[in-house]
This record gives C-alpha cells, sequence and structure tokens, in this order.
C-alpha cells in the first residue's frame, strides 16, 4: 500500500494508515519535519501558535477568537512566546504517545507545533546543558488540567530520560507516588471529579548523565473541612471510597466497615457516592500496586486503612446529650472499632470526645461539652487524622523517592526539576477561609510570573543590546501585600484576632479588618461600599479585588480555621495511640510545648514564601490552563468563562510584556536558514556571518528601520504583520523552489541511474570483448599450432609414424573418415568413393565393401515380391538380349507386364478349351503363314505347360513346353521370333513364325515359362525353320532404314530391320 501522509493544520505531516479507517499517526523525529512557521499560513483557519504573532495583540475577543479557532480543530496548545496555554480538550486527543514524546525530543521548541512535551524536552534540555535548575509552573483553576499536565511531564521524563546505573526504581516510585497522593488528596467536585484538594510542589533529581535518581514532595494545605463536609455533589476523598468498593472481604470485615459508602455519615454529605467518570474498584487495585511500589510494608498498609477506616467510625460517633445537656457517646460499636484501629483506650477516648481539659494556673480542668462542641471535637479530631495521616503520607513518599545515593559525589551534581501543580484561583457563591488562601496563594504566583517574566524579557533585551521599553502592567504586589503585610496585612489581622485574649469573633476580626484597611483599594466590605455595590455584599462579607477579578469572602469560620484547634484531651488521645502512623502524626512534644502554633493562615504564608523562594531560584517555564467549559465536555468552548479565565491568569499581560518589544525574535542562524531563500545574494548559501546575511536578506526583503532590531545574536520583529509577509512571500517562493528542485533531483537521480546503466554496460562490454578476444586469441593459437604440426606432419608423412608426424597422419585418417561419412555412395549405383590416404587404403576397400552390401542388403529389403519378379524378369532377358539384339535397349525401361490383353479380349471358349489352366501370359501378335508368309493376326497365351496360338475363338495350336524345342530372333530391332517345334509330333503343323510388339517380354517370359532361356538363339543374318513335315523355310535379316517384311523372290521371307545405334 503507497504511503499517504496528510498535512495538518498544526504543521504536524500526519501518516494515514489506511484510508478508510482514520487512523492517523503522527511521524517520528525521524519523518518530516514541518516547522512552527510553516503551519502560518494556515493561520487563517487555524489561528497563529504563538499569541505573539497576534496582529491585534491588545484585542482580548482576538486572543479569545484565536483559542476558539485552535480549539475547535483540536488544536489545545498555543503558545505566548515560551509560555505554554493549554486548553482541557476534556477528551483523549492520543497525542501523548511514544511517538510523540519521540518527535519531540531534542528538536528546537519553535521547530514543532506547541505541545506540552515541546516545553518538557526544553526544560530538560536547558538543565542538562546550562546545568541549571528549572520549575515548570502549572496553573489554572480547578479542572483545567494541571493534574494531568504535571503527570504526562512525569510520563514524559520518565519514558525518556535514560535509566539512572543504580535505583532504576526511582522512575516507577515517581510516577506511582500519583496514584497515591490522589487517592488520598483527590475528590470529585461540582468542578472537576478528579480535583487536587492540596497544592502540589514535586522536585525531581537528575543525575549529571540526565536520569532521574530521586524526587521530592512539598504539600501544600489540604481541605481537611472535605474531610466531615461535602457540598451538595461533591465527594470525600477518593480512598474512602475506593476502600468500600474494592477492599478485600477480609480486610472490610478487620476494618468493622461495610461495603456501603451510605452507612458512614462522612460520605453521605455530598449525595454522590458513585460516579460514573470513577471506577472506585480500579483504582483501589491502582493505589494499592503503587503502595508496595513506593515501600510500603504490609503493616503500614494496615496501619494506614485502620486510620481510613476509623475516620469513617468517628463520622459515625453519635452523641446524645444527659439531663445536664452534656454530651454523651451513644455509638458503642463504633467506640469499640475506633479504640482498636486507633490502637488507644476507650475510656480515654471517650471522655476526649465529650469534655474538654483546660489548664488554668497549672491546673487541669475538664470541662463537659454540649452536643454541639461535642460534635465539634469529633470533626476537628477527624481532620486532624485526616491531614495529618496526609502529611506523613507525603513524608513517606519523599523518603521513598529520597535519592539513595545521596552520599555519593555524584549526588552533588544533580540538577532538580520542579513541577508545581497548585490550585488555581477559585470562586464560589461562597467563598470561605480556603479560597482566601487558595487565591492568595495564585496572587503570589501571579506576582511571581510577572517578575521573572519581565525580569528574562529585560535580561534578553539586554543581552541582545536593545533598549528596554518599560511596559505598561498591573502589579499584583498591591495585593499581596493588603494579604501579608505585617501588623496591617489582613493575615497579621486574622491572626490578632486569633490570638487576642477576650470576644474574639469572625465579626470583630471583619470590623477590625474595616478600621485598618478601608482606605485600601482593593478591599470593600458592606460599610464601606457605596450604595449601589452595597447591595452585593452581606455583613458578614468582605471583598477583594484580585488581579484576576472580584471574589468575596464570608468571614464566618475564618477564625476557627485559622485556628485549627484540636482540645488538649484529643491531642492527648492520640499522642497514646499505638498505630505507628498516628504516633508519629501526633507526637508527645506538641503537649508540652508551650509556645502557641502558629496559625494556619500564618503556617501558609509561610510555606508560600518558601515556594517563591524555591521557584526564584530556578529558572521558570510556564503552563498556563485553561477549562473550557464547566460541563466537562469536549469540544465546547464557554466563551465568558474562558474571557474570565484569561482575565485572572493574566494571559493578555503576559502577551503585552512579551510584545511590549517585538512580536518575533529568532536567531540569526534560523532566521537566514528559513528566509535565506528569498534574496539572491543568501541563497542558496551565505558564506560570511548569519548576521551579515540576515542584514542583506531584510535589506532585500525592505524592512523599515522601524519594522526591525538587530540584536547580538537575534533579529527582533516588531510587528507580525512584517513576519508574515514575509512568510507568505516564503510560501510562494517555496512554490517555485519545490519546483526547480524538483527538476534538479530528478535530473540528478535520472543521471545518476543512466551514469549507473551505463557503468553497468561498458563493464559488461569491456568484460564480454576481453572474453571475445581470448577466446579468439586461444582459437589462433590452436589454430597457429595445428597449421604447424600439420606442416610438419606433412613434411614427415612418408616416414614411419613418429610424435612429429602422429599428428599430421590421425588428422588426414580422421578428416578422410569424416569426410567419407558425408561421401557416402547414395545409392547402389553410384560408384563414386573418395580417395583414401595411402595408410588407409585396405580400410577403405573393406569400407567400400561394406557400404556397398549394406546398401544392396537394404536395397533388397526395400523391394516387392512384384518388383523382384520383374527384375528377375529383367535379369533374365539381360541374359539373353544384352549385347545381342539391337531392339534390346528400348525394352529395358519399360516394364514387363503378366497381360497385354483384357480378359475381355480372350474369348471365353479359348478360356473354356483351356480348362483349369491359367494364362500366366498373353499378347497379340501376328503370325506368318509357312507358306505365303501372309501375317494373320493371333494371340500367344502362355500357360504353364504350353504356348497356345489363338485365332479369335479358337486354339490354332497348341505347343507343349516340352514339345518347344528353342526359340530363334535375330540381333537385329525386328520383332520377329521363331518358336522351333519338335518335328516328330505329327500334330505339330512346324515352327511357328510370329511377330510381337514387344518381343524382348514376349520371348523373356516364354523362354522361363517353358524353361528354355539356354535355347534361345539370336542369329546374325537369317533364321531357318521347319515349315512343315520336308520343307524349311528361311527369313532374312537385313539392316535397312526402316521395317519391311516381305516375301522374297527367293521365296524366304525378307525382313530388313531399321539400325538403331543403342547395342
Ligand atoms: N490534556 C488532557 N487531555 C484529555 N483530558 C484532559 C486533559 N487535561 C485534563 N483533562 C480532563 O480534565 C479533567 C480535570 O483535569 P485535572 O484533574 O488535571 O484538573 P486540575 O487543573 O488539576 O484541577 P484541580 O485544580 O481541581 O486539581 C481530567 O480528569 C481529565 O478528564
Ligand atoms: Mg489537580
Amino acid at each position: 500500500m503507497a504511503l499517504q501522509v496528510e498535512l495538518i493544520p498544526t504543521g504536524e505531516i500526519i501518516r494515514v494508515v489506511h484510508p478508510h479507517r482514520p487512523c492517523k499517526l503522527a511521524l517520528g523525529s525521524d519523518g518530516v519535519r514541518v516547522t512552527m512557521e510553516s503551519a502560518l499560513t494556515a493561520r487563517d483557519r487555524v489561528g497563529v501558535q504563538d499569541f505573539v504573532l497576534l496582529e491585534n495583540f491588545t484585542s482580548e475577543a482576538a486572543f479569545i477568537e484565536n483559542l476558539r479557532r485552535r480549539f475547535r480543530e483540536n488544536l489545545i496548545y498555543t503558545y505566548i512566546g515560551p509560555v505554554l496555554v493549554s486548553v482541557n480538550p476534556y477528551r483523549d486527543l492520543q497525542i501523548y504517545s511514544r511517538q510523540h514524546m519521540e518527535r519531540y525530543r531534542g528538536v528546537s521548541f519553535y521547530e514543532v507545533p506547541p505541545h506540552l512535551f515541546a516545553v518538557a524536552d526544553t526544560v530538560y534540555r536547558a538543565l542538562r546543558t546550562e546545568r541549571r535548575d528549572q520549575a515548570v509552573m502549572i496553573s489554572g483553576e480547578s479542572g483545567a488540567g494541571k493534574t494531568e499536565a504535571t503527570k504526562k511531564l512525569l510520563q514524559f521524563y520518565a519514558e525518556t530520560c535514560p535509566a539512572p546505573e543504580r535505583g532504576g526504581a526511582v522512575r516507577d516510585r515517581l510516577l506511582q507516588s500519583n496514584p497515591v497522593l490522589e487517592a488520598f488528596g483527590n475528590a470529585k467536585t461540582l468542578r472537576n471529579d478528579n480535583s487536587s484538594r492540596f497544592g502540589k510542589y514535586m522536585d525531581v533529581q537528575f543525575d549529571f548523565k540526565g536520569a532521574p535518581v530521586g524526587g521530592h514532595i512539598l504539600s501544600y494545605l489540604l481541605e481537611k473541612s472535605r474531610v466531615v463536609h461535602q457540598n451538595h455533589g461533591e465527594r470525600n476523598f477518593h480512598i474512602f471510597y475506593q476502600l468500600l468498593e474494592g477492599g478485600e472481604e477480609e480486610t472490610l470485615r478487620r476494618l468493622g466497615l461495610e461495603r456501603n459508602p451510605q452507612s458512614y455519615l462522612y460520605l453521605v454529605k455530598g449525595q454522590c457516592a458513585k460516579v460514573s467518570s470513577i471506577n472506585d474498584k480500579s483504582d483501589w487495585k491502582v493505589v494499592r500496586k503503587a503502595l508496595t511500589v513506593i515501600d510500603f510494608t504490609e503493616d503500614e498498609v494496615e496501619d494506614l486503612l485502620s486510620i481510613v477506616a476509623s475516620v469513617l467510625h468517628l463520622g459515625n460517633i453519635h452523641f446524645a446529650a444527659n439531663e445536664e445537656s452534656n454530651a454523651q457517646v451513644t455509638s458503642e460499636n463504633q467506640l469499640k472499632y475506633l479504640t482498636r484501629l486507633l490502637g488507644v483506650e476507650g475510656l480515654m477516648l471517650r471522655e476526649a470526645l465529650t469534655h474538654r481539659k483546660i489548664i488554668a494556673k497549672g491546673e487541669e480542668l475538664l470541662s463537659p461539652l454540649n452536643l454541639e462542641q461535642a460534635a465539634y471535637a469529633r470533626d476537628a479530631l477527624a481532620k486532624a487524622v485526616y491531614s495529618r495521616t496526609f502529611t506523613w503520607l507525603v513524608g513517606k513518599i519523599n523518603r521513598s523517592l529520597a535519592s539513595k545515593d545521596a552520599e555519593s559525589p555524584s549526588w552533588r551534581s544533580t540538577t532538580v526539576l520542579g513541577l508545581l501543580d497548585i490550585y488555581g484561583f477559585e470562586v464560589f457563591q461562597h467563598n470561605s477561609f480556603e479560597q482566601f488562601c487558595i487565591n492568595y496563594c495564585n496572587e503570589k504566583l501571579q506576582q511571581l510570573f510577572i517578575e521573572l517574566t519581565l525580569k528574562s524579557e529585560q535580561e534578553e533585551y539586554e543581552a541582545e543590546g536593545i533598549a528596554w521599553e518599560p511596559v505598561q502592567y498591573f502589579n499584583n504586589k498591591i495585593i499581596c501585600d493588603l494579604v501579608e503585610e505585617k501588623f496591617k496585612g489582613i493575615i497579621s489581622i486574622l491572626d490578632e484576632e486569633c490570638l487576642r485574649p477576650g470576644e474574639a469573633t469572625d465579626l470583630t476580626f471583619l470590623e477590625k479588618l474595616e478600621d485598618t484597611i478601608k482606605h485600601h483599594p482593593h478591599f470593600l466590605t458592606h460599610k464601606l461600599a457605596d450604595q449601589r455595590t452595597r447591595k452585593s455584599l452581606g455583613r458578614g462579607e468582605f471583598r477583594l479585588l484580585h488581579y484576576a477579578g472580584e471574589v468575596t469572602y464570608n468571614v464566618t469560620g475564618f477564625l476557627d480555621k485559622n485556628n485549627d484547634l484540636l482540645f488538649r484531651n484529643l491531642k492527648e488521645t492520640m499522642c497514646s495511640s499505638e498505630n505507628p502512623i498516628m504516633s508519629q502524626c501526633f507526637d508527645r512534644s506538641e503537649l508540652s510545648d508551650k509556645k502557641r502554633p502558629e496559625t494556619v493562615a500564618t503556617q501558609f504564608k509561610m510555606s508560600l514564601l518558601q515556594l517563591v523562594e524555591i521557584l526564584k531560584s530556578k529558572e521558570p517555564a510556564y503552563i498556563r490552563c485553561i477549562k473550557p467549559n464547566d460541563a466537562k465536555q469536549p469540544s465546547r468552548f464557554d466563551e465568558v468563562l474562558i474571557r474570565h479565565q484569561v482575565k485572572y491568569l493574566g494571559l493578555m499581560e503576559n502577551l503585552r510584556v512579551r510584545r511590549a518589544g517585538f512580536a518575533y525574535r529568532r536567531k540569526y542562524e534560523a532566521f537566514l536558514q528559513r528566509y535565506k531563500s528569498l534574496c539572491p545574494e543568501t541563497w542558496p548559501t551565505w558564506a560570511g556571518r548569519p548576521q551579515d546575511g540576515v542584514t542583506v536578506l531584510i535589506r532585500h526583503l525592505g524592512y523599515k528601520p522601524e519594522e526591525y532590531k538587530m540584536g547580538r545574536t537575534k533579529i527582533f520583529i516588531r510587528f507580525p504583520k512584517t513576519l508574515f509577509a514575509t512568510e507568505d512571500a516564503l510560501e510562494v517562493r517555496r512554490q517555485s523552489l519545490a519546483t526547480k528542485i524538483q527538476a534538479a533531483w530528478k535530473g540528478f537521480h535520472w543521471r545518476q541511474k543512466f551514469l549507473r546503466v551505463k557503468r553497468s554496460a561498458i563493464c559488461i562490454q569491456s568484460w564480454w570483448r576481453g572474453t571475445l578476444g581470448r577466446r579468439k586469441a586461444a582459437k589462433r593459437k590452436w589454430a597457429a599450432e595445428t597449421i604447424r604440426r600439420l606442416i610438419r606432419g606433412f613434411i614427415l608423412r612418408h616416414a614411419p609414424r613418429c610424435p612429429e608426424n602422429a599428428f599430421f597422419l590421425d588428422h588426414v585418417r580422421t578428416s578422410f573418415l569424416l569426410n567419407l561419412r558425408r561421401q557416402l555412395p547414395r545409392n547402389i549405383l553410384d560408384t563414386s568413393w573418395p580417395t583414401p590416404p595411402p595408410a588407409l587404403h585396405e580400410a577403405s576397400e573393406l569400407l567400400r565393401e561394406l557400404c556397398m552390401k549394406n546398401m544392396v542388403w537394404k536395397y533388397c529389403r526395400s523391394i516387392s515380391p512384384e518388383w523382384k519378379q520383374q527384375l528377375q524378369q529383367k535379369a533374365v532377358a539381360s541374359e539373353i538380349f544384352k549385347g545381342k539384339k539391337d531392339n534390346y535397349p528400348q525394352s529395358v525401361p519399360r516394364l514387363f507386364i503378366s497381360t497385354r490383353l483384357g480378359t475381355d479380349e480372350i474369348s471365353p471358349k479359348v478360356l473354356q478349351a483351356l480348362g483349369s489352366e491359367p494364362i500366366q501370359y498373353a499378347v497379340p501378335v501376328v503370325k506368318y503363314d509357312r507358306k505365303g508368309y501372309k501375317p494373320r493376326s493371333r494371340q500367344l497365351l502362355l500357360t504353364p505347360s504350353a504356348v497356345v496360338i489363338v485365332e479369335d475363338a479358337k486354339v490354332k495350336q497348341r505347343i507343349n513346353y516340352a514339345n518347344l524345342t528353342g526359340i530363334s530372333v535375330s540381333s537385329l530391332s525386328d520383332n520377329l521370333f521363331v518358336l522351333h517345334v519338335q518335328r516328330e509330333d505329327n500334330k505339330q503343323k512346324g515352327d511357328v513364325v510370329l511377330q510381337s510388339d514387344h518381343v524382348i517380354e514376349t520371348l523373356t517370359k516364354t523362354a522361363l515359362s517353358a524353361d528354355c532361356v539356354n535355347n534361345i538363339n539370336i542369329n546374325q543374318g537369317s533364321i531357318t525353320f521347319a515349315g512343315g513335315p520336308g520343307r524349311d523355310g528361311v527369313i532374312d535379316f537385313t539392316p535397312g532404314s526402316e521395317l519391311l517384311i516381305t516375301k522374297a523372290k527367293n521365296g524366304h521371307l525378307a525382313v530388313v530391320a531399321p539400325r538403331l545405334n543403342s547395342r
């Protein structure tokens, strides 16, 4: 099948495996590569691949339109310079295969269409070549695809990086840490079925060869309130459902659990235990397997599951009020399981759940809790147990990921690649303390982003020696300060409210805020708002004008959540736990520590500052994730939602900064390489410095001075339209170049082929000529030798056989014999025979004889009996007449036949008279009377015993052979003959003179029949015959000119016979 390829708008060449099945494969790096710029021509349909090339870069609408065009074509990635913008496709696009990974390995960022792997590879190569730590910051709102992107990046590194010399399992551990962390830290929310409810920063360590050798994870602020409460349509953390759904019967029995999420109050709040997109059972298997990969022993797994189960049991602890309205535990069964699973004393736990221990003036006092307080304490315990277990889990994974080679010298040369997958900006209907923290985190990251982007931009301009033009952008530092500033910041005020003695409530906190920061432009409350805005603000709410938009926070719960208090006796109980994980989570030193623990907000602030420091110390790369719709559906592009995200991700700002100077920049080498065909001086090669080449090129293209700047290593083009014009010119030029290249290539190809064929032909020719020449030479040599031998042999041909003449003699013999074969006589009459050499005379004679015998034998075998008889008769005729009678030679070629009369010519009476005697020969004859020699027509018949003379129907004379004494004929050419009959027989009338036209035939037959061959007389002059008793007649023969038979005067019969020269 012919290879079919298709150019898709991203600029990818894809191979269509089967025309009817739309299975398309991207060609690997060894396939055809089409540069990103080449897809610029498709920009009308699929938009630009780098927002920087947007003509109207200040227009949000143009930005969104570009995103929409690309999204419609399933092109989910677009750059803003080096920043990757990704839109969640909510469908499997099959663009993360091993083949795709290979395609993006080792290629320049702009050579291939935008992709996550392009960022991954660029970062990795920078890490290896520059040996600088790198950080990939992935941001975006919940469900935008941050976690998926992180996983894909990890997968890329795990699959494409070389394996470490030792500890190859670290790659598996890095990958397998994900399902475990997701099981414990992710949950289904309204926005995302697999929403990360914690922030994650993961370091991957690479050795000097670029192999991953270790890792470390930092987690941020797990949303632990989810353990005890979920909004409608949301779930608790996945692990609870996975355990109930997938856990073995035996495990569940041991943990005292039922396989039904509805039985657990902590799992029913959201009323959606089952989610179609989640398969808890198979996920459980993945998690169980992953736990073993990341070094969990069976005991540790049991301990961990005991804690998970104990949280579920805690949720089912019920209280009842006694007479004093104090809470009493009523769920004995749950308490029993809790005691066992957590390894704590039952009484102690029961008391801790229903009392609060206060230490006043060194004295411990137990104060009973009412129903509400007891439920609060129970939930606080559940949250603390779960969140601390999560922190322990992260620690455990870190121990497993820690490079085992930390002591080796190569450790010192490791570089680190950080992946930040942190919760994105969140705006809900009701926003609380968690959203406040999350959004603060995003403010910090945005600030870092602006700072670093501007910085790097500035650095590039400086490095290239181009004047830096300040960019107008919104610096969100003012909002960060509003939140984190000492004394005046919201966190400080919150902490102060939490710590101050007296009746501090969420509302007093709000008042304090109003007092302290009322003049801040980004802060608003009901009280501070103007008439119109006030309507949208509740009395217990404050509003922050974040860089990404306004968010209204409800202060309810702020103090509690910030304090994150766990009653002392609950802590004591947990510190006494025999569950090894719990005892690590609840350290006894915590009890004796008089210092008040840091509030949650402060802890979070500190960890963020730390994170910012970590990120600042690394080379940053950015992936900005966008969620296309809230329905988690593919192909839906909700413009309002996207505009909002574009705004709060600061993408327009990012673009403005990037475009502030120049829309496009490229190294001189790359620019020249791409466009050199547009200028005759630079095409096909430029021998000088690339920068000079570019100068010549752009002069030729007619760039105006304001359109570009020449840096030290790069050209900077200010407007996209300049680039597009160049690109369009290239497209046109390409067509003609393609034709030229094609023609040149075809010419070259066919010439090569022709030359190959020619070379081959010459080779064959010369070989063949050589062969022919050699053959000819050999033949000549042989001929000369033969001639020489023949001559020498000829000279000595008469000498006795000796080496000198042996060849000649043999040759003469052989050639005689060979020639003889061709010159043998053709028939028995052919008497020719080649002359033999002297040595072969005898042999020749023998052969000749042999040959003749053979011919005779063959001839004899071939003749028929009739012919044999004919020949025999002819032979007899020859014996009798040859050389004796003149007309014999004329008879030779005429065949003898058995009768010269037809059966109807012989009278039946004659036949009757002959009786049973057969007629062997019949011939018409003329009889001459004995007296007057009158000729009379008669028939002569031969029977086996007699010659019969017939006249018409009468037998005139019968001459028995016994009475036939002889036959006489003349030697002339006449046809007369005389039958001599015995005289004694009186019946006989005397000799008979007859004439037959076939005299030789008639006489031969008669002689044979009568057996009187020797009695035929051939007379010269005359014949005497007996004419009757006592009367003899004479016939005189004389030669003459014509036949004449007359009675002569002397009474003789005179016969004149013509002379024939045949005798
Ligand atoms: N590149 C992608 N290809 C296909 N589907 C994706 C891709 N990215 C995200 N998704 C889909 O979107 C869902 C949400 O993605 P993800 O969990 O990564 O979001 P998130 O940004 O991490 O959200 P959160 O902040 O809630 O953790 C995924 O479960 C997956 O179904
Ligand atoms: Mg996530």
